[in-house]
């Protein structure tokens, strides 16, 4: 029988709508590192060992180094960077600083920006994304975007401090003009304080008439 991911599991959607746009040569950024599974993903669709870029950043340095390990044992090539850089070339970058510094490091505008927000699994539940951060990041997010790029996201409501954070994303998500974005969000039913996810998507305009003159 076919093994299944359970139907529920936001983190699974999320690597889903990030495969369905990525391809080999894209850049594609992991806001939350952590373990380095959403990571490990995005360095697989952008086929990083060759052609595509992924920055993951993380405050924290046992998720760095988590994510080092998974990626090395899968035979992806990684690199850590401390200093502002703008980073070219293939390979995965991990970045142990707030992705509050993202536009300091990200080289040209991405298909793919993740977060799995929320604590490191495992580690200390005292350190989580929070409302202030994230909300800045988001909002930078959004202008790093390609068109037909998207802002993926996973929220968490059941910790503290994760219902303000929730609250702060959908207040400044439902600000969002539909001619430029396409939202959708996937909650699993019946589940209290279950992650959800957010995927929010940069609409390609239609070319200008100048533009489709140039394009014959
Ligand atoms: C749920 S985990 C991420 C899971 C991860 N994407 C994975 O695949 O395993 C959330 C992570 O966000 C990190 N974090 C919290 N605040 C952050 C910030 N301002 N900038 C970057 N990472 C942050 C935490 O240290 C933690 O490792």
């Amino acid at each position: 029988m076919k093994t299944q991911q359970p139907l529920t599991d936001m983190a699974h959607w999320s690597h889903t709508f990030a495969a369905e746009v990525l391809e080999a040569g894209d850049l594609a950024i992991d806001l939350t590192a952590g373990r380095g599974k959403d990571c490990l993903h995005l360095a697989r669709c952008v086929d990083s060992n060759s052609h595509g870029t992924v920055l993951a950043f993380d405050i924290q340095h046992e998720a760095i180094h988590s994510t080092t390990s998974l990626l090395t044992e899968q035979r992806m090539t990684v690199a850590t960077i401390s200093r502002p850089q703008q980073v070219t070339g293939p390979g995965v970058f991990l970045i142990q600083t707030s992705h509050e510094q993202l536009s300091l490091f990200s080289p040209r505008q991405a298909k793919v920006i993740m977060a799995n927000l929320g604590y490191l699994p495992g580690g200390d539940h005292a350190i989580t994304t929070r409302a202030d951060s994230t909300l800045k990041t988001i909002k930078e997010a959004l202008t790093e975007l390609l068109s037909g790029g998207r802002l993926i996201l996973v929220v968490y409501t059941g910790h503290e401090g994760a219902q303000e954070e929730s609250q702060a994303i959908t207040t400044h998500l439902a600000d969002l003009h539909p001619r430029h974005w396409h939202i959708i969000t996937m909650r699993p039913f019946l589940c209290h304080n279950a992650p959800y996810l957010l995927v929010v998507e940069k609409r390609q305009q239609p070319a200008t008439v100048r533009e489709r003159l140039l394009q014959r």
